[in-house]
């Protein structure tokens, strides 16, 4: 069957192409070695276990993201490299910004308190502790689109993970840490919940994390806009930050 690959070569001087490719393998990250072997061994991409555990070989196949090794292809799909981070060549994306991103929500270990561990805990942190940081959600969210400031799905799903953390003394730093540019600035449009190849539901977890917050005296700086009643019509913009309430 025949794919389509999306290309980007920084070295020779900025370009982009597209390259169809005729392969026999249906898994996506099978097809890529093939091509690699038998058919331009220029071509660039990232990967890892090999099993869906690494997160290194996320791209998106006719635009949406997914996970090469996990992905059986068809015929004339486009594959393309994730969103929103800068695209070192073909495939293979930057993607440093995660360190960034988890530092400045402070979401790690830091007080530790001296509790007790049961299994009723650890299942409270487990969904959001399997994070592959894949940066999928990243690709497809249209705020981090827009503001590369937006602390965004993953790092917001691991501070609510370090939040609900018993080892944790003391979360305020982290809540306070996501009020700008964080759980906020989210538009709940659930983009990321419907790419994560883990099951997380980064969504549900920012609207935890805002009413953890809310607990914590904290309001949403936004609110005053959407119930001033200013007469600020929105009817004919199409867009309705609450609307998948
Ligand atoms: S729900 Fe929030 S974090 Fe997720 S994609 Fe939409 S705007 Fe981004
Ligand atoms: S939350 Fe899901 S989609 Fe986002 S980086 Fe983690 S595993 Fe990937
Ligand atoms: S190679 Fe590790 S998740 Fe695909």
């Amino acid at each position: 069957m025949k794919i389509n690959i999306k290309r980007f070569n920084q070295a020779n001087e900025p370009q982009k192409f597209n390259n169809e490719f005729e392969v026999s393998n249906t898994n996506l990250l099978q097809a890529f070695n093939e091509i690699k072997k038998e058919h331009d061994e220029t071509l660039t991409y990232r990967c890892g276990c090999k099993s869906g555990v690494c997160g290194s070989c996320a791209v998106r196949v006719n635009g949406v993201e997914r996970l090469a090794c996990k992905t059986n292809i068809n015929e004339n799909d486009v594959i393309e490299p994730i969103k929103n981070s800068k695209v070192i060549k073909d495939l293979v994306v930057d993607v440093s910004h995660e360190t960034l991103l988890i530092e400045k929500t402070n979401s790690f270990m830091q007080d530790n308190s001296d509790e007790e561990i049961e299994q009723k805990d650890i299942n409270k942190i487990d969904r959001q502790s399997n994070c592959i940081l894949c940066n999928s959600c990243y690709s497809s969210c249209p705020v981090y689109e827009a503001n590369k400031s937006f602390l965004g799905p993953f790092a917001l799903s691991r501070a609510l993970r370090y939040s609900n953390d018993k080892k944790m003394a003391n979360n305020d730093l982290i809540i306070e840490s996501i009020q700008s540019n964080g759980i906020w600035d989210c538009t709940l449009c659930g983009a990321c919940t419907m790419v994560c190849p883990q099951g997380i539901d980064p969504k549900m977890d920012i609207l935890q994390l805002q009413g953890l917050a809310s607990q914590k005296g904290y309001t949403n700086p936004y609110q005053a806009t959407f119930d001033s009643n200013m007469g600020f019509d929105m009817s004919d913009m199409g867009f309705d930050p609450n609307g998948s309430f």
